[in-house]
């Protein structure tokens, strides 16, 4: 990231434009030199998100930035209030603003949303070109009075972290296929986990085919590309509990024989989204003092069509000594994170999560902008549920419905590894806790929040990271 971010207990008057917080209703800050009424008559009206460049010809730009009503603030609404000023400030460099000053919202958190907003809406794939994207911004300063300065810099300091970790998780799924295989993403595993406290253990074909992993091999066979699991481990001193999160890692999914239509196919480069969630998140642990240890399980290989490749009706045996028939190759995730699922509940954790673009059922039900959360134990889920309210990640709770459990019933196998034509994301569920236990576990189906066809507040097009916040926050407030 190129970004340096500054914190000041004055408004610069050297940077390019400043964001200036406004709300629906009371007092619009001398700064704007603009009243109400004036604000009004150019359709600014301070309702959260909206924006109003005041262009001036001597000194900074001053960009009006609506907070909604007053005593409405949240960390939620800084983040996307931050993500609109630098997306307002277009081409200029150096941006400050006021937005993590505002009462009612504690400083450090304050300054976290803000920083995150920020740096989220000035991400830009770099892309595989002569002159790479690049996002114009490339300093944020957060003006703030001395009482919030210590607070500040800790939230700031804390969003860097956070935006970091989005930022690789996006660039991890915007990288096409042929540039990040499996052996890449393990590289890139042991370079980041290296540097980041991580002990990371990258396990190959042969060593998965020994672990009886045949979920992880059976989806690879169809591909010249060999697969990679990586194991990650964050120990702590003293850990008050211990977290598994398994990511899929399918680094491509062309669905095997069960072929993809073309349309369907063009975004499955992010079919890794859940393994770079992990990785991600996981390389802010130690930075961020987490207190639980944490185990985390990349599985990673892509799902292709070649003569080796699983075909329908062949019988995989997963690591947990459990058989599914295949009925159809598409429905590969879940093949893959039965290995990995298997081998968490060896751990002996007190929970574990896992993070995956498992259906497009789970799309069709929820939509883009929310993942599905599903799992066995209410507790853990309403944990989930709160990292995601915090870091505006958003879930929204499926049941895992027992009574759908036969249609997954195989005559040759314990199961199918599919269900009926409906109810996708709860059947793929319910194969996922075949493998669980009775560990507590939340299954995440981010299908539909992976990416955005357009710039959206704090997302910009392309990958979304969505998860690696998420992860970061679930973590650090997990305890057994
Ligand atoms: N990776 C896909 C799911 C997906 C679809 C993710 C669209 C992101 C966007 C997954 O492997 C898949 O193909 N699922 C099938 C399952 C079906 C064959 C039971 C699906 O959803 O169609
Ligand atoms: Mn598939
Ligand atoms: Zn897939």
């Amino acid at each position: 990231m190129n970004v340096t971010v500054l914190i000041s207990r004055s408004v610069p008057t050297k940077v390019d434009a400043i964001g200036v917080p406004v709300a629906t209703a009371g007092a619009v800050p001398r700064s704007l030199g603009l009243s109400r009424a004036a604000l009004e008559k150019a359709g600014f009206d301070g309702t959260a998100g909206q924006t109003l460049v005041l262009p001036n010809a001597t000194g900074p730009a001053q960009i009006a930035v609506g907070i909604g009503k007053p005593g409405s603030l949240t960390t939620n609404v800084l983040r996307n209030a931050a993500a609109a000023v630098v997306r307002a400030a277009g081409k200029r460099a150096t941006v400050a603003t006021t937005l993590a000053d505002l009462p009612g919202v504690d400083a450090t958190k304050a300054a976290q949303a803000v920083v995150e907003g920020a740096l989220l809406a000035a991400y830009r794939f770099a892309g595989i070109k002569k002159e790479p994207n690049k996002s114009a911004l490339t300093q944020l300063t957060l003006v703030v009075g001395q009482a919030r300065s210590n607070g500040a810099r800790i939230g700031s300091d804390r969003g860097q972290a956070t935006a970091t970790a989005a930022y690789l998780a996006r660039d991890l799924a915007n990288t096409p296929a042929g540039h990040m295989a499996a052996r890449h993403i393990a590289e890139k595993a042991v370079e980041l986990g290296s540097a980041s406290g991580l002990t990371v253990e990258v396990f190959d074909r042969d060593q998965l085919l020994e672990m009886g992993c045949g979920g992880m091999v059976g989806v690879n066979a169809g591909s010249s590309e060999p697969p990679r699991m990586v194991r990650l481990t964050y120990t702590p001193r003293n850990p008050v509990g211990h977290l598994v999160m398994v990511g899929k890692g399918v680094m491509f999914d062309s669905g095997g024989l069960s072929l993809k239509p073309s349309d369907g196919m063009l975004a499955m480069k992010m079919d890794m989204s859940g393994a770079a969630a992990v990785l991600s998140s996981m390389s802010k642990l130690k930075a961020l003092h987490c207190k639980a240890k944490v185990t985390g399980y990349l599985m990673c290989t892509d799902n292709m069509t070649g003569g080796a490749a699983t075909k329908l009706g062949d019988v995989l045996t997963f690591r947990n000594g459990k058989t599914a028939e295949i009925q159809n190759t598409d429905a590969e995730g879940r093949l893959v994170l039965a290995d990995g699922l298997s081998l968490a509940v060896e751990d002996k954790p007190d929970a574990i999560v896992d993070i995956a673009t498992l259906t497009g059922a789970c799309m069709v039900a929820l939509g883009t902008k929310l993942a599905g959360v599903i799992g066995n134990n209410q507790g853990f889920i309403d944990k989930v549920q709160a990292a995601a309210a915090a870091t505006d990640e958003r879930v929204w709770q499926l049941p895992l419905e027992q009574a759908y459990r036969k249609l997954l019933d195989s005559n040759v196998a314990d199961m199918r590894n599919i269900g009926g034509p409906h109810g996708g994301a709860i059947t793929a569920s319910l194969f996922l806790s075949e493998f669980v236990g009775d560990v507590p576990w939340a299954h995440l189906d981010i299908a539909g929040p992976m990416s955005v066809d357009a710039d959206d507040g704090w997302l910009s097009k392309g990958a979304t990271g969505f998860g690696a916040r998420l992860l970061i926050d679930l973590a650090l407030n997990f305890k057994k």
